[in-house]
């Protein structure tokens, strides 16, 4: 086992969950809610905060702000805590109260947004907000996970490879999209060392990543409701989209077997599965991404009568990455 100093040090890079024994589906799930910010987040935080520092960005005194509807907040908090930096998350009211309440036990203030903006939803008042604050003081550094290319990167040089290395004959990889970074960052790879490889992105109905009209979603974490900045279609093969509903039944029926995983895994496996139901044939091998783990969804997805008991008046969990 490992001993660590630094919490970046442990991120488990090579778990897998055979779900033919769980849900009958030829699917392995790659695991990465294990290390100490619980989500695949790390890796682009890491990566972006590293940059930063090399490119001499961030300085002792520099205060970290990101807009974030949870995981990467954690993870810039883990990093912060860990590096000697003060940091901000902007994000606004459907972010979780359990994401916040970590956020803070890290040592991160957190600034709730109550008020979407007109045009761009939640997402376009917390990038606003964002934006106003670095103009008023030199002290704060925004990575912006919208634009950053260190997002992708990340993935590009660890998520694909570890993949790549541990299913030589993969044929489908099945990813969520967020912001991007996650699908860019495997996307690339693939189209340059295994250019065979079937890269299939899942979406949320509702979400205007891929150019479909916006609507209610409650799921953090995947989907925009703004177009992602970081996308390029051309390396994405093909699209899937999913209901909310069908989000989380899969967690539910993951749940049932002993698997707690987050909100987002249950739409990149629902995906999966419909794909796998149309396309798949015997000796297929396909691998999906589970972006964190299932215990910040205890109030949401896990709780008895959601979302059909979230009316319209209720904030939603968030509609934005
Ligand atoms: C909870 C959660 N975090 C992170 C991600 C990764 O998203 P991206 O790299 O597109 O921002 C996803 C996407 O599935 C997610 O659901």
């Amino acid at each position: 086992m490992p001993v660590i100093s630094d919490p970046v040090q442990f991120n488990e890079n090579e778990l897998y969950v055979d779900l033919r024994a769980a849900l009958g589906l030829p699917l392995y799930l790659k695991c990465e809610g294990f290390n100490f910010a619980g989500s695949i987040k790390l890796k682009a935080a890491t990566e972006m905060v590293d940059a930063a520092e090399r490119d001499g960005l961030l300085r002792p005194g520099s205060v970290l702000v990101e807009s974030s509807s949870g995981n990467l907040g954690v993870a810039l908090s883990v990093l912060a805590a860990s590096r000697g930096y003060r940091f901000l998350c902007v994000t606004d009211a459907r972010c979780n109260q359990p994401t916040i309440r970590l956020m803070e036990a890290l040592g991160s203030q957190v600034h709730v947004i109550q008020e979407p903006d007109v045009r761009g939803g939640f997402l376009g008042a917390r990038m606003a907000y964002v934006a106003a604050l670095c103009a008023s003081d030199d002290r704060y550094v925004w990575l912006n996970q919208y634009t950053n290319q260190g997002n992708w990167k990340a993935h590009y040089r660890t998520t694909a490879p570890a993949i790549a290395r541990r299913f030589p004959d993969l044929d489908v990889l099945f990813v969520g999209a967020g912001t991007t970074g996650t699908l860019m960052g495997c996307a690339r790879w693939f189209w340059q060392w295994r250019r065979r490889v079937r890269i299939v992105a899942v979406d949320s109905v509702g979400s205007v990543s891929f150019g479909q009209a916006p609507g209610r979603r409650l799921i953090p974490g995947l989907g925009t409701s703004v177009p992602p900045a970081l996308l390029d279609e051309s390396y994405v093969d093909e699209l899937i989209r999913v209901d909310e509903t069908d989000a989380v039944l899969a967690c539910r029926r993951l749940a049932a077997r002993g698997f707690l995983f987050g909100g987002s895994t249950g739409t990149v496996v629902s995906g999966a599965g419909q794909w796998l139901a149309d396309h798949g044939r015997a000796g297929l091998v396909s691998v999906a991404i589970a972006p964190d783990l299932g215990e910040r969804y205890l109030d949401t997805v896990y709780r008895e009568g959601w979302p059909a008991d979230v009316t319209e008046s209720e904030p939603a969990m968030a509609r934005s990455a």
